[in-house]
């Protein structure tokens, strides 16, 4: 696509998010770019062909539909502008945005420290794929800072972090494991999806490879897969060459949704963040908890780094409970009428998972007596939220009281 958004910089985020990507003078007028379906792209002579084989390496025109659409392109310029990246490539999921950077920048015989609160799926691509092709990956604690030199060996390329953790929301010291990471010649790789480029700009903390699982918050309507990646010019062509390869595409009608998602982000999130919050203080002082996960709150471990490096937080949290029979835990769950339980989050509804961190990592331990919990805030009314909660609560309790004695 030759023609990018009138230059609007400099512009504050909520601006980009309003404008990027759209181009209403080229399209009758329309506000929002048109979804172009496309597999073949027709070129009209021979020396526009050949202009197209010398610049298909470069990803620089629409040659195929598999390369991007102009649809593709627009939603891929919003998000490098918004995280502040050269380029930016969308992938048909998160995980593959995930599989497709680290395939770019690993080979037989190197090796890959993993943050052990890593999303639990990336551990199977490590394990089985990366793992067959002769590549090591060891699982470091997320509060390791910049003890991580220690952990390097000369064959460590990629350093790869997620901040806060899955399913525990541990912080992770970013400019610190980027600066060590980098004095040793790795390429330093950040799973960004819980802040979203809005509340984290990794590339500005020292990471050199960003990446966003769309599905979540981007998307924010619990109705596409999409990943993103977006780094510098040469990284990003690496990545994106990978990507070909393995003959990644997404679909020109997701991108479309996920550029339409990123125009209500920020308000979507204001709203995320507040009944997060709020939820989160309310059940710190409810009984039956035993301890909230959520880097926002001034008593947890990780709150000091969130303080010092995010600009808010999102709507997904975890809470601890108090050690209780496994059936009053049904009754509760079962029983919500607000908070569904399915495993994504980032739409615009409340959700409620029961989660086994112990079953995800291998270098740290998670040895809460009670079962814990993953919850999204959604954009529901907050009074209701509470009362579904308040009275799955009583469920749960009713449950404790019939295995008394
Ligand atoms: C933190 C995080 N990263 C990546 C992903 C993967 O995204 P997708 O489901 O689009 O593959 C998820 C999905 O839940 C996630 O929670």
């Amino acid at each position: 696509m030759s023609e990018r958004t009138p230059d609007i910089s400099p512009a504050g985020d909520d601006t980009l998010l309003t404008h990027v990507g759209n181009r209403p003078r080229d399209n009758f007028g329309v506000v929002n770019p048109p979804v172009y379906h496309a597999s073949t792209i027709l070129f009209p002579t021979v020396a526009s062909l050949r202009e197209a084989e010398v610049s298909r390496a470069r990803f620089s025109m629409v040659t195929y539909g598999r390369q991007g659409t102009p649809t593709t392109m627009a939603f891929e310029e919003a998000v490098a502008r918004l995280e502040g990246a050269d380029r930016a490539l969308a992938l048909p999921s998160g995980l593959a945005a995930i599989a497709a950077s680290l395939m770019a920048f690993l080979k037989t015989g190197d090796h890959l420290l993993m943050v052990d609160t890593v999303y639990g799926p990336v551990r199977g691509l490590c394990k089985r794929l990366l793992a067959d092709f002769g590549i090591q990956t060891t699982y470091y604690d997320p509060a390791i800072g910049e003890r991580i030199g220690g952990l390097m060996r000369p064959e460590t390329r990629v350093v790869y972090l997620e901040a806060p953790g899955s399913l525990t929301f541990e912080m992770q010291d970013v400019p610190a494991i980027a600066a060590a990471a980098r004095a040793r010649g790795a390429t330093v790789m950040m799973d960004n999806t819980w802040a979203t480029p809005l509340f984290f700009k990794p590339l500005r903390h020292g990471v050199d490879v960003v990446i966003e699982a769309a599905t979540k918050y981007m998307g924010g309507h619990s109705d596409l897969m999409m990943g993103v990646v977006a780094a510098d010019h040469d990284r990003l062509i690496r990545i994106k060459s990978a990507a070909h390869m393995m003959g990644h595409a997404a679909a020109p009608d997701d991108c479309y949704l996920a550029l339409r998602g990123l125009r209500t982000l920020s308000v979507r999130l204001e709203r995320h963040q507040k009944t997060g919050l709020e939820l989160a203080r309310w059940l710190q002082v409810r009984p039956e908890v035993d301890r909230v996960l959520h880097p926002a709150l001034p008593q947890d471990p990780g709150h000091p780094l969130w303080k010092r490096d995010f600009g808010g937080a999102t709507g997904l949290f975890g809470v601890v409970l108090k050690p209780c029979a496994p059936e009053a835990l049904e009754a509760m769950l079962d029983g919500m009428a607000l908070f569904g339980m399915g495993y994504s989050w980032g739409g615009y509804e409340s959700l409620i998972l029961p989660v086994a961190p112990q079953a995800s990592r291998s270098a740290t331990r998670w040895d809460a007596a009670g079962p814990t919990l993953r919850l999204h805030a959604g954009l529901e009314d907050i009074k209701d939220l509470k009362a579904d909660l308040d009275r799955g609560f009583a469920r749960l309790n009713a449950g404790k009281g019939a295995q008394d004695p």
